[in-house]
């Protein structure tokens, strides 16, 4: 097997599951000779216990943190055996397994308050039962200067699909949606746009009593229309949407509160056209964003995460940028869409094994660029 190999993971807001990598890398990050390939994906989806209690997260005592450090590492680990099956790699040829961490609560800083974040499954634990060198935390390192600690994917983002023609673009659905806009040279641009799915699982799993997680596909949305009335009303007094980058958001912005702020007008409609409105909504944030907030429109956009899978969010934004080509990162780079992050987090590791800053500071709001991740050696000896 020729070049580095190493193991990404990802689990990220939805909270559906684990995501595993093998990449391999060649040349060197960030210059012209730098190449990846992914060996393997392997997924391992959470339960559905398992899933409220990471759900449950932010209001969660000591005792269950503990617990959760330990649970989501041995998980993780799973899924990297899963990659590694899957590719039929041998653990030896693999240089390092990289990880971010679950976040359990992220508290952003305000004016009384300079906020913190705590991130869960145990780099050492990992490194233990994976038999494997372990970068964990890789958010830590870029909070210690000064930094958000997010978005991290904009490096990897720019190795993997800068044109030195024209500024490209990368979406990723997730719970939240995330852009990075990439111009021909220079640093890239990233922020969160607004909701990704987070509103439609949310809405979904309410009308559903539970039984249903998600719009399989898009089929209700795309079965329904979306309310054009309270779809303006609500993005002009969106003051997200409208806020400047950098600028990121999560589950209490666009969790279960914003669907009971309202609940009258999304009551009112059927499930079908409320995914639609809500759909709609997630496109309507990333067009304003790409509108407003980027120096000019890119001529591609590739799709990540699993609202690639939702014909209703990828039809829609088809629509509403026809200047654009839009794609799912599957279909433009042969990345699967819910490999991107955690190919991210590999390369992430690869820079910093070669010494190499990862974070992007113009925006994260660090102070200077530095090497990420923590080390747990592992038991093997380090090369
Ligand atoms: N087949 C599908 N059709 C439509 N949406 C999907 C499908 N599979 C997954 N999703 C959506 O993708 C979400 C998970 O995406 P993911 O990229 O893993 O996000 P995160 O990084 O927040 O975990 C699910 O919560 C669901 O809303
Ligand atoms: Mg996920």
């Amino acid at each position: 097997m020729t070049g580095r190999l190493l193991v990404g993971l990802m689990s990220g807001t939805s909270c559906d599951g684990v995501d595993a990598v093998l990449a391999s890398f060649s040349g060197t990050p960030g210059a012209a000779d730098f190449s990846a390939r992914v060996l393997a994906h392997a997924q391992r989806s959470y339960s559905a216990s398992f899933r409220g209690r990471l759900l449950r997260l932010p209001g969660a005592r000591a005792p269950e943190l503990a617990r959760l450090d330990r649970e989501l590492a041995e998980r993780f680990a799973e899924a990297v055996s899963d990659a590694l099956q899957l590719a039929g790699v041998a653990r030896d040829d693999v240089r390092a397994v990289a990880c971010a961490g679950h976040t359990a609560v992220h508290l952003p800083p305000d004016e009384h308050d300079e906020g913190g974040t705590l991130v869960l499954g145990d780099g050492d634990r990992i490194a233990a039962l994976c038999g494997l060198p372990v970068l964990s935390e890789l958010r830590a390192a870029d909070r210690a200067v000064g930094g958000m600690g997010a978005p991290l994917v904009p490096f990897a983002d720019a190795c993997l699909l800068r044109d030195p023609e024209r500024p490209v673009a990368t979406l990723n659905l997730g719970g939240i949606a995330n852009l990075t806009w990439i111009p021909p040279e220079g640093a890239p641009l990233a922020f969160d746009t607004g909701p990704g799915n987070m509103l439609l699982d949310a809405l979904v799993h309410s009308r559903s009593n539970g039984e249903q997680t998600h719009d399989s596909g898009g089929a209700l949305g795309l079965a329904g229309e979306p309310d054009l009335a309270w779809l303006q009303r609500t993005l002009a007094t969106d003051d997200f949407v409208s806020a400047a980058p950098p600028k990121s958001t999560g589950r209490e912005r666009y969790g279960a509160s914003f669907l009971r702020t309202h609940a009258a007008a999304l009551d009112a409609l059927s499930l079908r056209d409320a995914c639609a409105t809500l759909a709609a909504y997630t496109v309507e944030c990333v067009v304003h964003a790409l509108r407003t907030h980027t120096p000019a429109p890119p001529a591609q956009l590739v799709v990540s995460g699993g609202g690639a899978l939702n014909d209703c969010l990828m039809h829609g934004l088809r629509a509403r940028l026809p200047e654009v080509l839009v794609a799912d990162s599957e279909a433009a780079l042969g990345v699967p869409v819910f490999a991107r992050e955690a190919l991210a987090m590999a390369l992430l590791a690869d820079a910093s094994l070669l010494e190499l800053p990862g974070n992007v500071p113009g925006v994260t709001g660090a102070r200077r660029a530095v090497r990420l991740g923590k080390l747990s050696p592992g038991p093997r000896s380090w090369r």
